[in-house]
């Protein structure tokens, strides 16, 4: 059984923040986020504005590409490290879609490489879960657990979502083949946004008595990072992950048309493409726009891609995720 590519759609809030604009609240300037990123702004939540709702308005238009109705969904995976609820956002997005028949819907959090896993997961249902069609959502809002006061981390990050519909179909027109998905949690220290240590003092000692009580209510850290090691993770495992999807779908690197990869750094994506012999013009890169969106990232750059005809049906595209966990991953798709 086959499983395809039959929608896409993104969503971006309206607030843009510019390089210039957070050199007024950081010791920062435009120079030294493009040179060092290729970030040129970012679009980032404000007011009253929902990341379940921006993630709905990417599943529409993924719909409405796929001409699908909310009611031919079975399946919806959202991809997030930033839900609106702790227990999830995946059943408030199947409401808003106005889906009647409560289709499964459920979060996946794997940071910045949400999105290839939640691919592969629909993929999995499709084939050996007799769902039909599986809507794959990648949204965060990590300006939300960012430190504004951080010239580190505040420069790298926006806010955004994207989607994509994944279609049972015979395996002759499979477009989804060829994965590599890891985690090491030895590498959380190099990037992590935990809960606060002050804060997750269990109620329980080990033994089962009270240790103190009421708990404190708990909340999570800003984003922590060592920036030159996530960058050294980066570019030695995704090639790496990129050859081994290749080869499980049995293809050379040449039948790539598109190197699609998270968007981090433009640094990042430019080592990856020459490790692989990509030329720079068969990359995939929007981040100068939209900076670091998490698992929104590979989906927005798709949606873009293939709205202004550079990805075209039938095209191969080579896409990867890698990000906290650590976790990485890569599917090769055929669009
Ligand atoms: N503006 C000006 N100067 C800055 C800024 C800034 N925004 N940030 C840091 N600096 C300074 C530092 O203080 C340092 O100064 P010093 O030499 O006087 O000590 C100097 O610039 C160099 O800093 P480095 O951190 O060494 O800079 P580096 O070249 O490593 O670039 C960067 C930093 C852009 C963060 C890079 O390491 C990177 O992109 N790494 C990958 C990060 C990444 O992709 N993270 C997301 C993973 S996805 C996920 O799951 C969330």
């Amino acid at each position: 059984k086959g499983c395809k590519l039959v929608g896409c759609g993104s969503a971006v809030p309206a607030l843009q923040i510019s390089n210039d604009d957070l050199s007024k609240i950081v010791d920062t300037n435009d120079e030294w986020i493009s040179v060092r990123t290729g970030i040129r702004k970012r679009r980032v939540l404000s007011g009253g504005d929902s990341l379940t709702t921006l993630a709905a308005e990417a599943a529409k238009k993924a719909l409405e590409m796929a001409k699908l109705d909310p009611d031919d969904i079975d399946l919806i995976l959202m991809c997030t490290s930033t839900p609106e609820d702790l227990f999830g956002s995946a059943p408030q997005i199947q409401k808003q879609l106005g889906c009647t028949k409560s289709p499964l819907s459920y979060d996946i959090t794997a940071a910045c490489s949400g999105f290839v896993l939640g691919l592969i997961s629909a993929a999995c249902h499709v084939r050996g879960g007799g769902f039909r069609n599986v809507l794959v959502i990648g949204a965060d809002a990590l300006s939300r657990y960012v430190d504004w006061t951080d010239r580190g981390t505040c420069i790298l990050f926006g806010d955004a979502a994207g989607a994509v519909v994944v279609q049972a179909c015979n395996s002759e027109e499979d477009g989804l083949f060829g994965f590599d998905v890891h985690s090491d949690g030895s590498g959380l220290r190099h990037l992590n946004a935990g809960i606060k240590e002050n804060e997750s003092n269990n109620a329980l000692d080990s033994n089962g008595s009270v240790r103190s009580f009421p708990p404190k209510q708990s909340s999570y850290s800003c984003i922590q990072m060592n920036g030159k090691e996530v960058f050294r993770f980066a570019v030695r495992c995704v090639p790496q992950s990129i050859e081994n999807a290749l080869e499980k779908a049995g293809l050379p690197a040449s039948s790539i048309d598109w190197l699609l990869l998270h968007q981090a750094n433009q640094r990042i994506i430019d080592a990856v493409a020459t490790r692989l012999e990509v030329p720079s013009e068969r990359v995939i890169s929007n981040l100068a726009n939209y900076g670091n969106t998490s698992a929104a990232s590979i989906p927005l750059a798709l949606d873009e891609a293939v709205r202004s005809g550079k990805v075209k049906a039938g095209q191969t595209i080579a896409a990867a995720g890698f990000g906290a966990g650590l976790t990485w991953g890569s599917a090769i798709l055929r669009w």
